[in-house]
């Protein structure tokens, strides 16, 4: 990924153009107005990254982990009217057949959109990786996948991404990669396949900042994509001072400072949201920027240390 040329490689008018759609948007929805508006036939709201194969994938997205039936349904919807293409998803949380029943209802093509789906744990391995990645599919209710990403590192690794391969390179998949990784794993994984992952999606938020993933990853050509990007709320995340007094220099809300954060460092983020207001704001990040100051403020927020252990 070429994060820098896609960061500051955006001219002055696209830039300004972004802010004002975003802008736009956000006057609907504060007089009050439900997704009544056309989605867009392409969403030019949002920055690419240029993938290490060329693949453009969208700097935003929407999370989707428990966003099931109606809630899940309307979530989407919202989104893709607001602007966004990428969204994520994986078969573990049960989102894939909502994901699809929005997208075919919203009218939008599929080549708009930017869809990441995750293998889960039980179907590591090499046959089973092909059939969990088939029923993603079947789910999803697609021929092809734009992400495709081992969501834990479980089981047999090297099988499973050795079906990845293939299916890459029969053109189901456009770009495969790997999820909470550790370093050794990667590097391993890194070191006996042929394909190099694109993506490593792990834990990332102003309390978890990982900046040494994120120069070793910069360093491997593997694009970094943040998981709770706002942390859940967690340890006070949108009450934090730091982050409030920030947002009122900008008057921007605290998930607004951190996801702009997220994209000076040139990292992908997939906030998750049911609430259209909050949806709208997510994505109104492109019409304001935090200097130096701020990144150094925020630099002192991080702990170092997940904020998910029943995870690790
Ligand atoms: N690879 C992995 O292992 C892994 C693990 C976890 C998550 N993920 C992916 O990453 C996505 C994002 O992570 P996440 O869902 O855990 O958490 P997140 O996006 O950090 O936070 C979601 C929470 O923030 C709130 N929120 C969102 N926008 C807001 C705003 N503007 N103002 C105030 N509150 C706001 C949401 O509440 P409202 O709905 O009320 O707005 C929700 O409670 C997931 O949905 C999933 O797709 C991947």
């Amino acid at each position: 990924m070429n994060n820098e040329r896609n960061f500051t490689g955006m001219n002055r008018r696209q830039f300004l153009q972004t802010g004002a759609s975003c802008a736009a948007s956000a006057m609907f929805l504060s007089l009050g107005r439900t997704v009544a508006w056309a989605a867009p036939t392409t969403s030019n709201l949002v920055p690419f990254a240029t993938l290490n194969n060329g693949v453009q994938m969208p700097l935003l997205g929407l999370g989707t982990m428990t966003l099931k039936g109606d809630i899940g349904m309307r979530s989407v919807a919202e989104a893709i009217a607001l602007g966004y293409r990428l969204i994520d998803t994986a078969m573990i949380y049960g989102t894939e057949t909502t994901v699809a029943a929005s997208i075919k209802q919203s009218g939008i093509k599929r080549e708009e959109l930017f869809i990441t789906s995750k293998l889960w744990k039980s179907d590591m391995g090499y046959e089973s990786a092909k059939k969990g990645f088939q029923t993603s599919l079947d789910k999803l209710g697609t021929d092809y996948l734009d992400l495709y990403l081992i969501h834990r590192p479980a089981g047999d690794i090297k099988g499973a991404w050795k079906a990845m391969e293939e299916l890459y390179h029969a053109g189901k998949i456009k770009a495969i990669g790997v999820s909470n990784f550790k370093p050794a794993q990667l590097a391993d994984l890194i070191a006996n396949s042929e394909v190099k992952p694109a993506i490593h999606q792990i834990e990332t938020h102003a309390f978890f900042q990982e900046s040494t993933s994120l120069e070793s990853l910069k360093q491997l050509g593997i694009q970094m994509e943040a998981w709770a990007p706002l942390a859940e709320g967690r340890h006070g995340l949108f009450t934090n001072t730091t982050l409030t007094t920030i947002g009122k220099k900008y008057n921007k809300t605290v998930a607004q400072v951190c996801l702009r954060w997220h994209f000076q460092r040139g990292i992908i983020a997939i906030p998750r949201s049911k609430q259209q207001a909050h949806l709208a704001e997510n994505i109104n990040i492109y019409d304001f920027s935090l200097d130096d100051s701020d990144l150094a403020a925020i630099a002192t927020l991080d702990l170092n240390t997940t904020q998910f252990p029943e995870w690790s």
